[in-house]
């Protein structure tokens, strides 16, 4: 706990927030069963403003979906909030053929009898926790319109042909969504009016530079400015149009360091990471120039670490 809110006064994260959020973990202590699904995220969330943004609006008892494009740090901040609030976690990732008793829950036999099997929704509803709606936008509008009730100022879920259940006062609830990945669809405007909707900045020199040392702390000081200048070349070219968003992914670049950090030379993760995330042959070769321009041929791993 401590690693992540260091981080965050670091970041300049109002100290009265912080207290907020403390007040919150205190008023709201987690039972010893379900500690095991308040989890440490990876790392801690990069962004100020984003983090106060969400942080003010769970408190006050808002839900908040994150949209923005991939690898902005959307499941990470999600993480990031359930864990300095002191909360259990609930991830449920939508689909196209989710109905709504994967979310509620669905009727089982047991013991001759028929009884309800309660959904991810329903646990994270009674148990206070915050439910992490996963790239929301899959999912069909029949299958959420379900939670209509339970998101907004009603804050109870009617199971069919069971009770309603009130929300414990803890819950809180967050989607993300990215836009443009192929299957998404338009999240219906009555289920986008119970959110709060913050939009993911991208990353820019000082935040990948961040992320970055985080993850590798050995990072070299030459190495790391020419990675993140080959990443900020890349976004210039996407913004501009002259490529796709496709080699622009972070999760790539971080996936292909860490063979770097295992002794792979830089050229070769790269390709891996980021070239070859583009299927067209122009955008390759365009991606392969930026790449060769920052990162000389001879340069081992030990360039980097
Ligand atoms: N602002 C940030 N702070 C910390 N880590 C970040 C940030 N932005 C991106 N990352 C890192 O990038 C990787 C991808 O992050 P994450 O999975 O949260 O992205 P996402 O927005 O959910 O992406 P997708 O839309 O593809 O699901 C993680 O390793 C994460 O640590
Ligand atoms: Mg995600």
């Amino acid at each position: 706990m401590e690693i992540i809110i260091e981080a965050l006064e670091e970041q300049g994260v109002s100290a009265n927030l912080l207290k907020e959020i403390a007040a919150f973990r205190a008023h709201y202590p987690v039972e010893e069963a379900l500690q095991n699904r308040v989890t440490a995220p990876d790392m801690p969330y990069y962004g100020r403003e984003t983090f106060e943004m969400a942080a003010y609006a769970l408190l006050q008892g808002e839900n908040i979906l994150l949209t923005g494009s991939k690898a902005t740090g959307k499941n990470i901040l999600a993480e990031n909030l359930a864990w300095v609030f002191g909360r259990p976690s609930y991830n449920m990732s939508f689909h196209v053929n989710m109905d709504s008793s994967a979310l509620v829950g669905a009727d089982t036999f047991r013991g001759g009898e028929v009884q309800l099997r309660p959904g991810p929704v329903y646990q994270c509803a009674v148990n206070g926790g915050f439910g992490i709606f996963d790239e929301i936008n899959m999912a069909k509008n029949d299958a959420v319109s379900v939670l209509h009730a339970t998101l907004d100022y009603r804050r109870i879920m009617d199971v069919p042909g069971y009770d309603k259940i009130h929300l414990h006062d803890a819950t809180r609830f967050i989607g993300t969504m990215n836009y443009g990945y192929a299957g998404t669809r338009e999240l219906n405007e009555a289920l986008v009016s119970r959110f709060l909707v913050i939009e993911m900045p991208t990353v820019t020199e000082e935040s990948l530079t961040y992320i970055l040392k985080r993850m590798f702390p050995d990072f070299k000081a030459e190495g790391l400015s020419q990675i993140c200048g080959l990443f900020l070349d890349l976004q210039l070219k996407a913004d501009n149009n002259e490529i796709s968003t496709k080699p622009l992914d972070l999760r790539g670049l971080i996936g292909a360091l860490k063979t770097v950090h295992a002794g792979l030379s830089p050229r070769a993760a790269l390709r891996m990471g980021i070239v070859n995330k583009s299927f067209d042959l122009f955008e390759r070769e365009i991606v392969e120039d930026i790449v060769m321009t920052r990162i000389p041929e001879e340069w081992t791993a030990a360039a980097l670490f």
